[in-house]
């Protein structure tokens, strides 16, 4: 796939919890651009498959499932929701069920391939900011500005949990340093499109940076 007409395609990848999401949201306001939060799709197809009892490893009902599954962001009142065969997931796909069952669906190739298609199918003739795992190395491999956030295993443990808190969670910090841990573990080392750091992508080390100051440093390096 080349990116042939003059859209601006922009790149978020890194591991769980380097505040990608948080960053890309405000980011892509400011540039005026549309954000997809592929990940919030690999929860949906996760949260479905979960709710529809199906095995993972079924490929046949899998492929049912995608085959059947329509997702859709809608934009309520400025915050971007996630609906998943008409019932809104935004909350649902949060959870650490979730999260623990995530990485275990991201590796199944037919979820990959239709979840890259649909990404793409939202880019195209539009200005969009993508974050993810594979997003400069596979999705959008022509894109101007490819960033690989990351941050130290402590810092994004202790981001997430602030987030979980917020909503009211009781967090175990070791536990989900832990968690954090095994998710890049098995994202990094999956077969398809794992968890890699495309070869011209600028790294962002976000450890001693504040929300504000990641937000500007990206800004400025698009907007010069
Ligand atoms: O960004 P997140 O933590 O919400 O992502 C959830 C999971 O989805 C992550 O552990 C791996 C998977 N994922 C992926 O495989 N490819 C992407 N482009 C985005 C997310």
């Amino acid at each position: 796939m080349s990116n042939t007409t003059q859209t601006i395609q922009i790149a978020i990848d890194g591991p769980a919890g380097a505040g990608k999401s948080s960053v890309a949201k405000v980011l892509s306001k400011r540039l005026g651009c549309i954000y997809l939060d592929t990940g919030a799709m690999y929860r949906a197809v996760t949260w479905a498959a979960m709710e529809q009892n199906i095995d993972f490893d079924d490929a046949e009902a899998m492929q049912r499932l995608l085959d059947t599954l329509e997702l859709e962001f809608r934009d309520e009142d400025g915050v971007q929701h996630l609906y998943c065969n008409g019932t809104d997931v935004t909350e649902a796909i949060r959870t650490p069920e979730i999260s623990a069952n995530v990485s275990a669906v991201s590796m199944i190739p037919a979820v990959r391939e239709s979840m890259t298609a649909q990404q793409r199918r939202i880019a195209e003739g539009h200005d969009v900011l993508m974050d993810g795992r594979d997003i400069g190395t596979t999705v959008l491999p022509d894109a101007q500005y490819k960033f690989f956030l990351t941050a130290s295993l402590k810092e994004r443990a202790r981001r997430r949990g602030l987030e979980l808190e917020q909503k009211g969670q009781v967090v175990d910090y070791a536990q989900l340093e832990r968690d954090i841990a095994l998710r890049d573990e098995k994202d990094s080392k999956r077969e398809v499109s794992p968890l890699k750091m495309a070869e011209d992508a600028e790294l962002i080390d976000t450890s001693d940076l504040s929300f504000d100051e990641v937000v500007d440093l990206l800004y400025h390096k698009i907007i010069k």
